[in-house]
């Protein structure tokens, strides 16, 4: 559309004199969201050729000449200009002679009422509703009722429209009663032009029932399943959904993106968690030696490696990829996935969908993965607690072919494991691992291996001890308990830490602090931890009963509150050479992802400080 026909504000589209000029300029067709092939998969399931139509506010769309030519030749069409009706009648008269056009204001119809099975807007509810003002509302009220008097019952009001946040609530508000709503979002109209539109396109069908009792709410996703929702907010969210889902398509097809994007696409069976996770990592294209676009799938259990599950694990793996655009898809808990060729059949259109427009052809694209099937993983154990969410304890095998995994994950942060720790088959620990201290578990006859730390930060924390000093430097008088070296440890998660250093550093006596007894629990039952005592907070001072080297203390409590306490005391055997803090923070908007925000204050720090050794870290 040439810039000359826009109005200079929103408000102008209400006014028939703007409508006048319009098509005064414009005496080709001007389609408004859309083409008949554009919309007719979906118009065709609404309307029979036996019906009435009403066209309200036609313009010079051929959506009416299209309907007529298939077969639909009951029509009548109406607008408020003079001109586009004199176009449309000379153009139609004789061509189709049942087809009607009609001056007429939508506010004042002259129809009988219940005249017509069906009316069809596209685009005029979003010519009359400009905005949210009183006088707006009141119009918007008006066409809706008479649109309602003018339709039989069980007649359809199909309304086509960007559904712009005023133009939804009215909408939706208006017909939340006595109709059937039911809304699907057309795919691609602005494809055509090679951008992906920011701006969808829905179908509302809103079918007018006898009783004013009905309250219906549905929605049809793109594999055409058609989704019931509780209320009328249901809906809203699905159009809100498809808006924002377009608005990122629409920017990462026409731009190169300095931050990574995630996206979460869920499936119609299982609304608590979405089924795949996409990442979008761009390179320089200096940096993509082998192409444009690729999609990299990350086998199930794998998905909290640090390469897959944070931005700097991201970016390098897309640069030992290659490509400029490199579509990162992860495969959630609580879904099957068959095999790799069925998630790549699931997944690819959807992923080409994030493709950048300039991709010469859009249709092939290489589908990247680390192994030949998409990975397995075994929940052993799903259960929640009052302080950490939901959780799982789970096995898969290690990406660097270590063996078998098992690891602790909260489900809030799903791509992030808490503990991670080796487990040995019975029969591989007798006879490759003889010697080795692993202590075979109730749950599933296995070994743990506690030869090796899985997390990279862990090998940091504990080289801290290194530099405090050994069993010399208790010695020498810092530690007067006896032990050659006291630690604490916030945050005990499965106890991976703890129970690596009880193994192989024997000359530490640890105090673990965790706020979550289920936790502790499932530290002993999951993850073998042997704990010599364990206490609650309030009873803080029995911790220093067991003092002894080798000792492995748990204290359930708040950690802040515990650290404050022992430094309220100021007691001198409750002294530290190395506090270590390993503590999720849940709170994803703060920016950190350990410690909470309540480890960080100066309060807490100088509480901390006075429980330490001089040299203590
Ligand atoms: C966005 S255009 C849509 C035109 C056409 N339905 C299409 O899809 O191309 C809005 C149309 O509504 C008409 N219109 C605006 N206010 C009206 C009113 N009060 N009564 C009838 N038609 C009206 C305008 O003249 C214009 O043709």
């Amino acid at each position: 559309m040439s810039v000359s026909l826009l109005p200079s504000s929103h408000s102008e589209f209400q006014l028939k004199d703007y409508w006048e000029k319009f098509f005064q300029k414009r005496k080709a067709p001007f389609e408004w969201y859309g083409e008949y092939l554009d919309l007719c998969h979906i118009l065709h399931k609404y309307i029979k050729a036996s019906n009435t139509i009403l066209v309200v506010g036609c313009g010079n769309s051929k959506l009416s000449e299209d309907l007529y030519d298939v077969g639909f030749t009951s029509i009548d069409n109406i607008d408020i200009s003079e001109v586009v009706i004199k176009q449309m009648t000379s153009k139609n008269r004789t061509k189709r002679p049942e087809m009607t056009y009609t001056v007429m204001d939508i506010f004042e119809m002259t129809y009988n009422d219940s005249t017509f099975d069906c009316v069809i807007d596209k685009g005029t509810l979003d010519a009359v509703c400009v905005n949210s003002g009183q006088e707006t509302i009141d119009k918007v009220k008006n066409m809706f009722s008479e649109i309602s008097r003018v339709l039989k019952s069980n007649g359809r009001y199909i309304c086509i429209s960007l559904s712009q946040e005023h133009v939804l609530n009215q909408l939706v508000a208006a017909h939340s009663q006595g109709w059937i709503i039911r809304v699907h979002v057309v795919k691609c109209v602005g494809e055509k032009v090679g951008v992906a539109s920011a701006l969808p396109v829905f179908i509302f069908v809103m079918t007018k029932m006898a009783s004013p009792a009905i309250q219906i709410f549905e929605y049809v996703n793109e594999d055409e399943k058609c989704i019931r929702c509780e209320d009328d907010a249901g809906i809203i969210e699905f159009v809100r959904n498809c808006q924002q889902y377009a608005l990122v398509l629409h920017h990462l097809g026409s731009m190169h993106m300095e931050e990574q994007v995630c996206l979460d696409l869920w499936s119609g069976s299982n609304n608590i968690e979405p089924r795949f996770t996409l990442r979008v990592v761009d390179l320089p294209k200096k940096k993509a030696l082998n192409g444009q676009f690729a999609i990299f799938l990350v086998p199930q259990g794998r998905e909290t490696n640090w390469l897959f599950s944070s931005s700097a694990g991201s970016t390098q793996l897309a640069e030992s990829a290659g490509y400029e655009r490199l579509v990162i898809v992860t495969l959630h808990r609580g879904h099957t996935y068959q095999s790799l060729d069925k998630v790549k059949e699931e997944i690819s259109t959807k992923a080409m969908e994030l493709s950048q427009d300039s991709l010469p052809d859009r249709i092939k694209c290489p589908v990247l993965s680390l192994a030949e099937g998409v990975g397995s993983r075994t929940v052993l154990l799903e259960s929640s607690s009052s302080s950490s969410g939901g959780f799982v304890v789970e096995e898969s095998q290690d990406e660097e072919e270590r063996g078998l995994v098992r690891r602790l994950v909260f489900l809030e942060s799903p791509h992030l494991a808490q503990t991670e720790i080796l487990m040995i088959n019975k029969s591989d620990g007798a006879s490759k691992r003889k010697g080795k201290k692993g202590r075979q578990h109730k749950n599933g006859g296995k070994l743990f291996d506690f030869s090796e730390l899985m997390f990279p930060y862990h090998k940091l924390m504990l080289s801290s001890l290194a530099l405090i000093g050994g069993e010399e430097g208790g010695k020498r008088g810092r530690n007067p308990t006896g032990a050659a070296l006291d630690i604490l440890i916030v945050g005990l998660g499965g106890g991976a830490l703890p129970m690596f250093i009880k193994k192989h550093i024997p000359m530490v006596c640890q105090d673990v602090v965790d706020l979550d007894g289920s936790m502790i629990q499932v530290a002993i039952d999951w993850f073998g931890l042997e704990a010599d005592q364990i206490v609650t907070g309030g009873e803080g001072e029995k911790i220093l009963v067991h003092r002894d080297r080798g000792k492995l203390n748990v204290i359930q409590g708040d950690g802040v509150e515990h650290i404050m306490s022992l430094s309220d005391r100021k007691q001198a055997n409750t002294l530290y050479h190395v506090i270590i803090l390993d503590v999720d923070n849940k709170d994803a908007g703060s920016g950190l992802s350990s410690p909470p925000l309540s480890f960080t204050t100066p309060q807490f720090l100088q509480a901390a400080k006075s429980l330490l050794h001089p040299n203590g870290m």
